[in-house]
């Protein structure tokens, strides 16, 4: 390994999503890379992102990958579906460092696990708009059919913390009531912050379709290009490094510690709040 990778693989990866439902994903690379150091950006300030234009999405997630560049980082990864969506011709050819995003995985993850090649997607507006993973899908298997159903209100619901309210339900019942017309068996959680309302969701829909939350996926191909890309930090001997955790916002640092917590189960100690204008 040449001593520049070396150097290169102590550095850290990076992480974004518009808010903090990224820390899906988070929670997954920690799990599985547990001595690696993880940089989250939450765009709080400024979410969502699912209901404005891809001009914007665009604008927004260039920001926030310029962001975590200013911490020296050797990887991005793009937690958010809406971002990959709408920006993913334009980030994977114009920077340095590997950009690993979530739809393919979660694509790749459906098309092992339906049996009768009928695959559901949900996402915020601009993920179902773009037709992303209907292109993903087919590319993988022609045969399979595909519906995707916006649901613009999941975001704001996860948000608030109302992860298993009544009107929550409600709310998925009303998106999702007419779903299992069109008779799919597998469907995509196809936003970040959906696998906060999986129980719900799966409560609602009975259990005749399996619900896939991309985020182990992520992790496991963030694994494979550190990998292949000899970015994998490896412990020197005995010293075992234990990967640290920084996490920035671009709102009130209280109410992202707050409700992060309740994402991750564990208190978060280390927020900075930043002004994603200034990059
Ligand atoms: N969590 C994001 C996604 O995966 C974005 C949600 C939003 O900001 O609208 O789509």
């Amino acid at each position: 390994m040449h001593d520049a990778h070396q150097n290169d693989s102590k550095k850290a990866i990076g992480i974004f999503d518009s808010g903090l439902g990224g820390l899906t994903v988070l929670k997954e690379i920690a799990k599985l890379l547990p001595g690696e150091d993880l940089v989250y950006f939450g765009d709080s300030g400024r979410t969502p992102y699912g209901t404005k234009s891809k001009d914007t999405v665009i604008r927004y997630t260039q920001q926030d990958i310029n962001f975590l560049l200013s911490q020296n980082v050797k990887m991005i990864v793009i937690a958010c579906n809406t971002a990959s969506a709408c920006s993913l011709d334009i980030v994977s050819e114009k920077y340095h460092v590997p950009v690993v995003e979530v739809v393919g995985p979660g694509s790749r993850a459906a098309s092992r696990v339906t049996k009768n090649n009928s695959i559901a997607v949900i996402g915020t507006s601009a993920t179902i708009s773009s037709h992303v993973y209907e292109k993903a899908l087919k590319k993988i298997n022609p045969a399979i059919t595909y519906v995707g159903k916006a649901c613009p209100l999941f975001v704001p619901l996860v948000e608030e913390g109302w992860w298993d309210k009544k009107i929550t339900e409600d709310v998925i019942a009303e998106y999702l009531g007419n779903l299992k017309c069109s008779n799919p068996d597998t469907l995509i959680l196809g936003c970040t912050h959906y696998p906060l309302l999986q129980s719900a969701i799966a409560k609602v829909l009975g259990p005749d379709i399996n619900l896939v939350n991309s985020a182990g996926a992520v992790a496991a191909e963030v694994k494979e290009v550190l990998i292949k890309e000899n970015l994998l930090r490896i412990s020197d001997g005995d010293n075992i490094h234990h990967g640290r955790v920084s996490y920035f916002t671009s709102d009130s640092v209280e109410k992202f510690a707050s409700l992060g917590s309740m994402f991750l189960g564990k208190e978060l100690d280390n927020v900075t709040k930043i002004d994603i204008d200034a990059y």
